[in-house]
């Protein structure tokens, strides 16, 4: 178990450089299941994440290397469809196993996740998809099963832009026969980069990006060699530092287009963003103002945002309301957040947020990925020192999040 230290920082001065995203990798390589042969996947983080995606495809039959930010994956012509429950608890994100097994073998068994930290992630959307596209589900032992000889394209509705739906649906679509249109459908900057890769696969999908995806089956895929979206998530989090910390860094590789909302709302509560060569140039000077914020399906505001935007309202200048529409449960972080002195108030969906002058360093835990990073935003603007528990949770998002931190002068170290 590992513990990281952050000290008040900033000035924050210099250069991050922004890897690959861990939401479009994950689904990347969970796509390679659609064809026979050899993937190189580039830009690819070195995470957690990406490690127990890559024990779910050896799992499978497919051989995996890790090279330089890089991987190397053979899919057989045979796999074993199957996703084990150690690895699907693990790891939520597995579950985008399931269209891909079911198109290109007519079957998956694949465990069903449990709840999370979120609250209950319920996947009956992924599933109501492709029982649309003619697949027969069924549950046993903690399984879900699809069975489908041959998936027949139609037109699905979905209920909520939810993303993992979406991807399960565009996965099983690419070779179903005839016409998938996916109505409703999620947006994010990831979704798309899934699509092209999957077109240069030799799928025919039209409308990825939008609410409209259109999909046309083939009969077989090809492998490519493909480099990963860059990770809008990643960026946001750099960009809580400085605007907590204070500073003026340039984010290397970050894509400004992918966080356009989030620019809009940084630049209300007054750090400075604009596109800089490759990347994202960021500054902040003052004592942040403090906003509202209210959680959308991309191209709004992510919820996986929210954590960042609440560790800097705590020291910003007002009051702020957040509002999460995604994730009910999605608060874990506040009571240690309090506990550093922050003014935070939770009322179901809402939190108030009166920001404070200073906040005070204070042992706590990480409960996941994105509230483990904003705690360490948070302690950048702390007096004292912050210890974070618990800190492997942030590994499974963030390559190097103590280097890339130190990069621009934070004071932050590990403790193992
Ligand atoms: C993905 C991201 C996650 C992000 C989220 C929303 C990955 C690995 N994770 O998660 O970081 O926070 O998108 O942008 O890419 N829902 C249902 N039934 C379903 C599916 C979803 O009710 O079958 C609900 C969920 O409970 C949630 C909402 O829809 O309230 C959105 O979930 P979804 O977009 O599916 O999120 P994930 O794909 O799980």
């Amino acid at each position: 178990m590992s513990t990281l230290i952050v000290r008040p920082s900033g000035p924050l001065e210099g250069e991050i450089p922004i890897g690959g995203a861990k939401n479009s990798v994950l689904k990347l390589m969970a796509a390679t299941v659609l064809a026979e042969g050899t993937f190189v996947l580039r830009n690819v983080p070195r995470i957690a994440d990406v490690a127990w995606m890559g024990d779910l495809l050896t799992h499978m039959g497919l051989t995996v290397e890790v090279g330089d930010h890089a991987l190397t994956i053979t899919t057989p012509a045979d796999v074993t469809p199957e996703a084990p429950y150690e690895l699907v608890e693990r790891m939520r994100a597995s579950i985008v196993v399931l269209g891909p097994l079911l198109a290109r073998h007519g079957e998956a068994h694949v465990a069903l996740p449990g709840g999370d930290d979120f609250g209950p992630r319920p996947i009956d959307m992924h599933l109501k998809a492709l029982e649309e596209l003619g697949a027969e589900v069924t549950f046993e032992h903690g399984f879900v099963h699809a069975r489908a000889a041959q998936l027949t394209g139609t037109r699905l509705l979905l209920e909520f832009p939810s993303v993992g739906a979406t991807e399960n649906a565009l996965m099983a679509a690419v070779l179903a026969k005839g016409t998938t249109v996916i109505d409703n459908a999620a947006r994010e900057a990831e979704l798309a980069d899934l699509a092209s890769f999957l077109n240069h696969m030799g799928a025919r999908i039209r409308g990825a990006g939008s609410s409209t995806i259109t999909v046309e089956g083939v009969e077989t895929l090809h492998p490519v060699d493909h480099t990963v979206v860059a990770d809008r998530i990643e960026a946001a989090t750099y960009l809580a530092a400085v605007g907590a910390a204070g500073g003026e860094v340039i984010l290397r590789d970050a894509v400004p287009a992918h966080m356009t909302m989030l620019v809009q709302k940084l630049g209300e509560m007054g750090v400075r963003c604009s596109p800089d060569g490759d990347g994202l140039w960021a500054m902040a000077r003052h004592r942040l103002r403090s906003v509202d914020v209210s959680t959308l399906p991309y191209p709004g505001l992510a919820t996986d945002y929210k954590p960042l935007l609440v560790a800097m309202l705590t020291v910003a200048d007002g009051v702020g309301i957040v509002t999460e529409n995604l994730f009910a449960g999605r608060w874990r972080y506040v009571d240690d957040l309090v506990r550093m002195g922050a003014d935070i108030r939770t009322e179901s969906h809402h939190a108030v947020v009166r920001g404070v002058p200073r906040l005070s360093g204070a042992p706590v835990r990480a409960p996941d990925i994105r509230a483990g990073a904003a705690l360490a935003v948070a302690g950048l603007a702390a007096e004292g020192e912050t210890a974070i528990a618990d800190a492997h949770h942030i590994d499974r998002g963030y390559e190097d999040f103590v280097g890339k931190l130190r990069g621009v002068g934070a004071d932050v170290e590990r403790r193992d």
